[in-house]
């Protein structure tokens, strides 16, 4: 069955959504490559490509649906944070502004009984919860760090190994 208007045109949002949470990781990953936090740069790459993956697993089911991709400008990220603690609490905001919208895409499925839309749905809510818990967890950790210079720089190499898998 071809996918409806309703949810083409908010599946064409949230791959905009998707685009500007790579575009917001990619700038990230710059900010800690300028400021020698090379794992955490490593990182905000990885996550980058998995928001690209994100939007291209949302155009593919649009266009399997008989839909049309209709891509949108994307705004200038943030390109400077006060610390690497305030880069990742922008990160875990974001995380939780992209959860509310999976689930009002979801809500609105559910009304127009789209099945299919909800099957891909529900890979996403879980990848949520996922992204939500990892970016919560590396804020905890950068709290407990503070200032300490060589902790931050074990965290960061930590990081690293998250960059180098994904
Ligand atoms: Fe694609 Fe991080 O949400």
């Amino acid at each position: 069955m071809q996918i409806g208007k309703a949810v083409q045109n908010a599946m064409n949002d949230q791959i905009h959504k998707e685009l500007e949470s790579a575009y917001d990781y990619l700038a990230m990953s710059a900010y800690f490559a300028a400021a020698n936090y090379s794992g955490a740069a490593a990182w905000m790459r990885a996550q980058a490509r998995e928001e690209l993956g994100h939007a291209m697993k949302f155009a593919d089911f649009l266009e399997d649906r008989g839909g049309a991709v209709t891509l949108k400008a994307l705004s200038v990220p943030t390109a400077s944070y006060e610390s690497p603690l305030a880069a990742f609490e922008a990160a875990a905001a974001h995380e939780a502004v992209v959860s509310a919208s999976i689930y009002a895409l979801f809500e609105l499925a559910a009304k127009e009984k789209d099945y299919a839309t909800q099957a891909l749905l529900q890979w996403f809510i879980t990848e949520q919860v996922e992204e939500e818990k990892t970016s919560r967890t590396i804020v905890d950790t950068l709290r407990q760090i503070g200032n300490n210079t060589s902790g931050l720089f074990m965290f960061d190499r930590e990081l690293g190994r998250r960059g180098q898998a994904g």
